[in-house]
């Protein structure tokens, strides 16, 4: 096999971020280096615990950094409605072991890829916040991260406000410092990820697997497909945060278009924006590939058989 993909992947699990965390883990096409956590679909310390409940059910070994409790300018906001109290209601776990590193993911993540050869992908799937205070105090780590595959934003409509979609929202400020940084950007929006929705029979399926992985997603899954019903009148969750992991393992599943993007973060109606040059008209050099659309069935394929390998 070709040489594995480094990544580090940095989430604030989260339903999604979980399953992020299961393909990342699984596939053998990844080289998981560590796992930086953030506060976002919850406070800090209940995405951590969620981070490390996943890891330790799992039998996951990879080590787990906790980061930025709180987002660089802005008040915090949660996503209490889809995620629950705990950030990741549904499954039950037994008592926690697992423990996070000593270091503060910011450093880690400034460490590491100053002592890389430029050759890790850092794939955030929550608020900016680690990503942009590691550029803030550590500019020179810039030109070492490859690429940074974020899911976060949409040219189209919002999903926490009319604007702007979550993970942009919860820390307009950091997403504005990384879509500056000049790193090479993969933005999974919700236009993409929305298409990503997780029906019955898709949980049904992974369950058939018949391991505690196929459980596991089972749990998760099943709750966010009650929550995205009741708030967003969708056929179920989608797993807007595993598209990035998938495009990392294999972009043809997925249709791109680069694109210029900035982030809304005068205090108005459209604040946490990514404000998309889809048509080209501000003759900006693009600074993202966007993506638009994936083959669906190539994608389950290949979470059902990452799942397949795991405990
Ligand atoms: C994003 O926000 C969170 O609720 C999900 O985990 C995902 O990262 C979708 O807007
Ligand atoms: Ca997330």
């Amino acid at each position: 096999m070709s040489e594995r993909i480094k990544m580090i992947l940095d989430c604030d699990t989260g339903h999604d971020d979980a399953i992020a965390l299961m393909l990342a883990a699984s596939n053998p096409k990844i080289d998981l280096l560590g796992v930086t956590v953030v506060a976002g679909n919850q406070v800090l310390k209940k995405t951590l615990v969620n981070t490390l409940n996943v890891c330790q059910r799992l039998g996951l070994d990879v080590p787990v950094y906790s980061g930025m409790p709180l987002p660089m300018v802005r008040e915090q906001v949660v996503a209490r409605t889809i995620h629950g109290e705990t950030g990741l209601d549904g499954p039950v776990f037994g008592e926690l072991h697992l423990k996070p590193q000593p270091q503060n993911a910011v450093d880690y993540l400034i460490e590491t890829f100053r002592n890389s050869d430029g050759d890790i992908t850092l794939v955030p799937t929550g608020p900016l916040t680690n990503v942009a205070v590691a550029l803030r105090m550590a500019p020179d780590i810039a030109p070492k991260i490859k690429r940074i595959v974020l899911m976060g934003g949409a040219y189209g409509i919002g999903n926490i406000t009319p604007a702007a979609e979550f993970n942009i929202y919860a820390d307009p400020e950091a997403a504005s410092v990384v879509f500056r940084s000049g790193i090479p950007i993969t933005m999974m929006g919700l236009d993409l990820t929305n298409q990503t929705i997780c029906t019955m029979d898709i949980i049904e399926r992974m369950e058939a697997i018949g391991n505690e992985a196929g459980k596991l997603f089972g749990e998760i899954m099943r709750f966010t497909y009650v929550t995205q019903k009741k708030y967003n009148d969708l056929d179920g969750g989608p797993v807007h945060d595993v598209t990035c992991v998938a495009w990392l393992i294999d972009p043809s599943i997925f249709y791109t278009k680069d694109m210029f993007v900035e982030v809304d973060i005068e205090h108005g109606p459209s604040y946490g924006r990514t404000v998309c040059d889809y048509i080209g008209n501000t003759g900006k050099t693009p600074n993202a590939t966007v993506g638009t659309g994936l083959d669906l069935p190539r994608f389950w394929d290949m979470l059902e058989a990452s799942l397949r390998s795991m405990k």
